[in-house]
């Protein structure tokens, strides 16, 4: 089996080749176009699976990646931390939440890497046509939207999902894989509604005994997880506590700032070690590995199982249209992911989610044409925007970003 990462020179490559080495691939083939970058996180990469039968490769070249892949995985980033940090300070001029995949600062990172995606993605279409194409690149919802109005095979995978499967499972006490969540939502717009372990559903006991470690989890106040009944991700933070999060953004450095020096230290320690530091836990990506060797195992196995991925709506929420793209409990085979059924959603969260899936059809439409009146279409749609003088000022910021990382 040959497997490819496209924007194998990312920092978070070690974790994830951790996972892999699971999957005893014959290829791993890691493609990026810094090869300077390339060298040192691929080399460490090479060392971690120097005693497996998996054969690392390194290459700049995109055919040549992905030529007769089974699987390509993408966790690229268009325009490196400086563009994000674009995203995440120029929001805030205009008092709004600055943010690489919430609000406007996620319209334009999906400016940039909508199109560049679709590029890598036609090229996997030739090369390699049965391929599953396993998206990461955030963000995620409208990067996994676009691969499949494309007609790629493409299933979109975040690690909010895992990451509560696990944190509910050591609450509770039992392992990761006896615990099924009921997750709804879109992709950073998510909620926990259940948590099933052995047909009984033990999250209201687990709200009412951990409150405040869950609170802690998603930043948010212990009542109001207590008052909901169900768990809200992170992301919803952005919406909860809107306010409060850019008072806080004023006063410190970016989270790209941040990534930044932790990727210098990463790429200064990679050259001397065999395996991943712990440094790199600092990273937001906790436990991507598993979750795409989950993802892979059971599309390229046909397993049959149950795992939370970004697909097709389908009628699954019927408050939305088909052609939206959701987060949702699916059965993975090597068909693809199908949703399951859910139940009824609550309005406070049908609500949003409705609200937010249609801010992302205008998103994806801005992404493959970038003019004033698509953006700033996308920006009244959201519901962190609404205004059209906020959303002009918005538009006005994004569109001179957008220019200057073009030329
Ligand atoms: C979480 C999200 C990812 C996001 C990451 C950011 O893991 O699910 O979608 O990319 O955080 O991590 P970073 O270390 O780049 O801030
Ligand atoms: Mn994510």
């Amino acid at each position: 089996m040959k497997i490819t990462v496209v924007g194998g020179g990312s920092t978070y490559t070690p974790e994830l080749v951790g996972g892999l080495a699971e999957l005893e691939l014959e290829e791993l083939v890691l493609m990026d176009p810094d090869r300077e970058r390339l060298d040192v996180v691929g080399g460490l990469a090479t060392r971690m699976l120097h005693d497996r039968k998996t054969r690392v490769r390194l290459t700049t070249h995109l055919d040549d990646a992905v030529e007769g892949a089974d699987a390509v995985l993408l966790q690229l980033r268009v325009g490196g931390q400086r563009a994000r940090h674009g995203d995440e300070t120029w929001p805030l001029e205009c008092g709004c939440v600055g943010q690489e995949t919430t609000g406007a600062g996620g319209l334009a990172k999906a400016m940039r890497t909508i199109p560049e995606v679709l590029r890598i993605a036609e090229r996997v279409r030739v090369l390699a046509p049965d391929a599953w194409l396993i998206d990461f690149t955030n963000p995620v919802g409208l990067v996994t939207r676009a691969l499949l109005d494309a007609g790629h095979r493409a299933v979109g995978l975040c690690n909010v999902a895992i990451g509560f499967q696990r944190l509910f499972a050591r609450l509770y006490g039992c392992a990761p894989s006896q615990l099924t969540l009921g997750h709804v939502g879109l992709n950073h717009l998510s909620w926990e509604r259940s948590a099933w372990v052995d047909g009984v559903d033990v999250l209201p006991g687990l709200i009412e005994r951990h409150a405040a470690a869950l609170a802690g989890e998603c930043e948010l106040p212990a009542e109001l997880i207590t008052a909901l009944g169900v768990v809200p991700s992170y992301y919803l933070r952005f919406y909860y506590a809107h306010d409060q999060v850019v008072a806080e953004q004023l006063g410190r450095p970016t989270r790209a700032q941040e990534v930044l020096e932790l990727e210098r230290q990463l790429l200064a320690m990679y050259p001397a070690l065999n395996d991943k530091p712990d440094l790199l836990e600092q990273r937001g990506g906790a436990h991507y590995s598993t979750a795409a060797v989950d993802l892979l195992a059971s599309l390229l196995d046909d397993r049959g199982d149950v795992q939370v991925v970004n697909v097709r709506n389908d009628g699954t929420l019927p408050f939305l249209p088909a052609s939206a793209v959701i987060e949702a409990p699916s059965q993975i085979t090597a068909a693809g992911a199908v949703p399951l059924a859910v139940p009824e959603v609550e309005p406070l969260q049908a609500g949003l989610i409705a609200h937010v899936s249609a801010y992302e059809e205008l998103a994806v439409r801005a992404a493959l044409r970038p003019d004033r009146a698509h953006v700033e279409a996308a920006l009244l749609a959201h519901p962190l925007v609404g205004q059209y003088d906020l959303a002009q000022g918005l538009a006005d910021r994004l569109l001179a970003a957008h220019q200057v990382w073009a030329s």
